[in-house]
């Protein structure tokens, strides 16, 4: 779905809203769809797009061009190399052949293995450059890491719009053209920083100071509605990325016959006895999604699993391994589980989550089901969480 709407004098939007997708990257669930925004700056003497729209939409960005008269494209703007933003850049070079991909020297190499872009279609510009639409100027930031190495931002001077891509973006489907209810935005804008921003919140920091100096009237991000105050986004990200943790307890867990569950129901137990919020996920049944977001915040991750095969769960070594790659702010980690004859469950998860500088809590491994002692071992681990709060 696709219409053309007026943002400013000579600024529209020209995305398409991708109401059904379920799914990112095949991995990232999107509950609420997500979009593909694209952006037109008609100055008085050029025209610039600001990113395009993935593939699949094509013709929803066509037609929306088209809607609007647009005979003449001088500068694609390719903030971001990723298909979801450039797949459809071969397809406007071709229909609007004056038209030159502005981008970093980073993002043009990408754009040309990945798209087979001629290397004499594209301007490359450096932090700080600017590019003059006769009453509109462009000026790009680079921002590398949000969240492919080649990425920048493009803030547009005289209406003080900053075209931020997937930085400050959600998978969010809506036919609002800005955010309207900021707690379901916030909800998805935070699962959308927790599934690939995260890994990159310390270079995201220094990105933001550089966003604190612009001067704001709107954030217009590639994914999900505009943000026409700027500070919720920009505030929730400091949070995020800031090394503030709250005393919550991630509990993804896995069991086969019952016994692992009996100790993670226990341990639940002790933990809320303790006065800790705790966040528990299935791993068979649970989004990821979820998952990856409980983490942005949490002190304390603790996996749990069954010995299989003579290791852990599948499902809890794809937890550690996400976990892992996601480099959440985490302070602790433990491991609980039990085992029927023997098995390396503990050793190959500690060796899946060698990325994250955390301390390692005295696991709990228990042989067949929960005894008294076991039990005992439980509340200790319990104790161990609750005493580091604050910390
Ligand atoms: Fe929305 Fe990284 O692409």
């Amino acid at each position: 779905m696709s219409l053309p709407r007026k943002i400013r004098d000579a600024v529209y939007s020209v995305g398409a809203i991708d109401w059904d997708r379920r799914l990112f990257d095949e991995l990232i669930p999107l509950p609420d769809g997500t979009s593909y925004n694209s952006y037109l700056v008609m100055g008085s003497e050029k025209t610039a797009l600001i990113d395009a729209v993935d593939p699949k939409f094509r013709n929803s960005l066509l037609t929306n061009l088209e809607e609007l008269g647009i005979k003449k494209i001088d500068y694609m703007i390719a903030n971001h190399a990723e298909q979801d933003h450039s797949g459809t850049i071969p397809d406007i070079l071709e229909i609007y052949p004056e038209a030159r991909v502005v981008c970093t020297e980073k993002c043009k190499g990408i754009l040309v293995d990945l798209l087979h872009i001629s290397e004499d279609r594209f301007i490359v510009v450096k932090d700080g450059d600017t590019i003059s639409l006769g009453d509109k100027t462009l000026r790009f930031i680079h921002a590398p890491w949000v969240h492919w190495p080649e990425t920048m931002l493009t803030y547009l001077e005289e209406d003080k719009i900053l075209f931020s891509c997937d930085l400050f973006g959600s998978h969010f489907a809506t036919s609002d053209l800005y955010v309207s209810d900021k707690c379901l935005v916030y909800e998805a804008a935070k699962r959308y920083y927790a599934e690939i921003m995260m890994p990159f919140r310390s270079l995201i920091r220094g990105h933001l100071k550089k966003v604190k100096e612009l001067d704001l009237n709107i954030i217009a991000p590639s994914h999900g509605p505009m943000y026409d105050d700027p500070n919720f986004i920009i505030e929730a990200y400091e949070d995020w990325v800031s090394d503030k943790v709250k005393d919550e307890v991630v509990l993804a867990y896995v069991s086969m016959h019952g016994s692992t569950k009996a100790m993670v129901d226990y341990f639940v137990k002790a933990l809320i006895r303790e006065g800790l919020t705790v966040k528990q996920f299935n791993l068979t049944v649970s989004d990821i999604g979820e998952l990856a977001m409980a983490l942005v915040d949490a002190s304390t991750l603790v996996l749990a699993s069954p010995t299989v095969l003579g290791g852990p769960h599948p499902s809890a070594v794809y937890a550690a391994y996400l976990a892992n790659v996601l480099r959440p702010k985490l302070k602790y980690i433990s491991f609980i589980g039990s085992y029927s004859w023997g098995g390396r469950a503990l050793e190959v998860i500690k060796n899946l989550l060698s990325n994250l500088k955390v301390e390692f809590l005295e696991p709990v491994v228990i042989k067949g089901l929960l005894r008294n002692e076991d039990y005992e071992k439980l509340d200790r681990l319990a104790r161990d969480i609750s005493e580091r709060r604050g910390e």
